[in-house]
């Protein structure tokens, strides 16, 4: 590894004991990383920016400058750096206030590997995009929006006293901003949760109705796409798109017999894995409108577009997203390569199935078989070894969609 390639972290302490607890356990990574310590938030404002930085990883209660404060000015005067916050705080209040500020929040004391692994997750985004431009945008979002019926559904839900958990559940699993944003928030140490959740459903069970309250009505942690911008983009079939996705990750995956927390983990997947497309829509609608319709005359394909002009396609752009906010290395995996999963090697079986999900949506939506076979490639198939059994799936998935359709009249 090159001085140029090295990752800087920059941690960020007022108490001397937790730097130097943290110097001795990050000791074995210091040929790899370069590590800077600083005992208060003003002190970490001269090392920002005076130095290039990573990842910036602070506690929350400090005496002169309080964590947020420092995390809010890194995420507006250095938003390419990572923002973690390792914290023993355990007042909700506070912990709330870094919802719209840090991407992760790990609990302190920490063990060395839970440290370790979100530092080298959010190292490994950098081979997604190294466009400064986008990983600024990226880093600074905040929310994603929702498809509008969606959205007031899920407010009305929340303000009625008559729903249940469930019902919220089931309605945010069915959106893809609300699904990133849900995870990240229940993945992050602060709710103390003592294993990764990898589904909408399961995590506003376990957050349950008051804190979901707290961070929809309160941190305003939702929000809403222009349905006016919708029409203008033809993006209205993004959100059947990416439901119906999931629906087929999850039929493929049981066809499969994946474990269930992989199922789970494609499921999910399959519903974000075109989060993407809506932050370049949200933050470039001229101009992607504009690829959109390109990309429709065939002669260049959707990803090579946005790669021409955006540095990534949507599903780099996608994982790059979901990585920051500390999604599972799978579910980031499966959404950066849905478009050209023949170049990870090997490719894990959620990015397969999350891969084949996607194209089997497009076949299954385009009408019959034999008229939409352009959706999917019979060499990346055979490069995967699924050819033969992406036959059978299709036959799974095209019965599920039959199920649905019988159930629904
Ligand atoms: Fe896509
Ligand atoms: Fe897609």
């Amino acid at each position: 590894m090159t001085q140029l390639e090295r990752c800087a972290v920059l941690f960020v302490d007022d108490d001397p004991r937790v730097l130097q607890g943290l110097r001795r356990m990050l000791h074995a990574e210091r040929h790899s990383w370069t590590l800077q310590f600083a005992a208060s938030g003003r002190e970490a404002l001269a090392c920002l920016d005076g130095g290039s930085f990573d990842a910036l990883v602070t506690d929350l209660r400090m005496p002169d400058m309080d964590g947020v404060e420092l995390l809010t000015f890194a995420m507006e005067h250095h938003p390419n750096v990572a923002r973690i916050v390792l914290s023993g705080e355990i007042d909700p209040a506070a912990g709330f206030k870094t919802v719209r500020c840090a991407h992760q929040f790990i609990a302190k004391p920490c063990e060395a590997g839970a440290l370790k692994t979100a530092l080298t997750r959010a190292f490994a985004l950098r081979r997604l995009t190294g466009d400064h431009r986008m990983k600024a945008l990226l880093s600074r979002l905040q929310t994603l929006p929702s498809q509008p019926a969606l959205y007031t559904e899920v407010m009305d839900a929340i303000q009625s006293p008559n729903s249940s958990c469930r019902k919220v559940g089931e309605l945010i699993a069915r959106d893809v901003g609300m699904t990133a944003k849900i995870l990240q928030l229940v993945n992050s140490a602060f709710f103390g949760l003592a294993h990764r959740v990898g589904n909408a459903l399961e995590a506003v069970t376990l957050l349950g109705t008051d804190t979901i309250k707290a961070l929809v009505l309160g941190a305003k942690v939702f929000s809403q796409f222009d349905s006016k911008r919708i029409k203008q983009l033809g993006l209205d079939t993004l959100w059947p798109h990416s439901l119906a996705a999931s629906q087929c990750a999850r039929t493929i995956s049981a066809a499969e017999k994946l474990p269930r927390q992989a199922q789970a983990e494609a499921f999910t997947a399959g519903i974000l894995h075109d989060v993407g497309k809506l932050v370049l829509a949200q933050n470039f609608p001229e101009t992607y409108a504009d690829i959109l319709q390109r990309a429709q005359l065939r002669d260049r394909t959707l990803p090579d577009l946005e790669t021409e002009r955006f540095g990534a396609s949507h599903a780099e752009l996608g994982g790059y997203l979901m990585g920051l906010w500390g999604l599972d290395e799978d579910i980031i995996d499966s959404i950066a390569y849905h478009h050209g999963l023949s170049r990870t090697a090997p490719a894990g079986p959620v990015a397969i199935v999350v891969y084949a999900a996607n194209a089997m949506e497009h076949l299954l939506s385009a009408g019959p078989p034999e008229a939409s076979t352009r959706s999917v490639d019979p060499a990346v198939l055979v490069q995967l070894n699924i050819a033969d059994r992406f036959a059978q799936w299709e036959q799974c998935c095209r019965r599920h969609q039959q199920e649905v359709a019988e159930h629904a009249k």
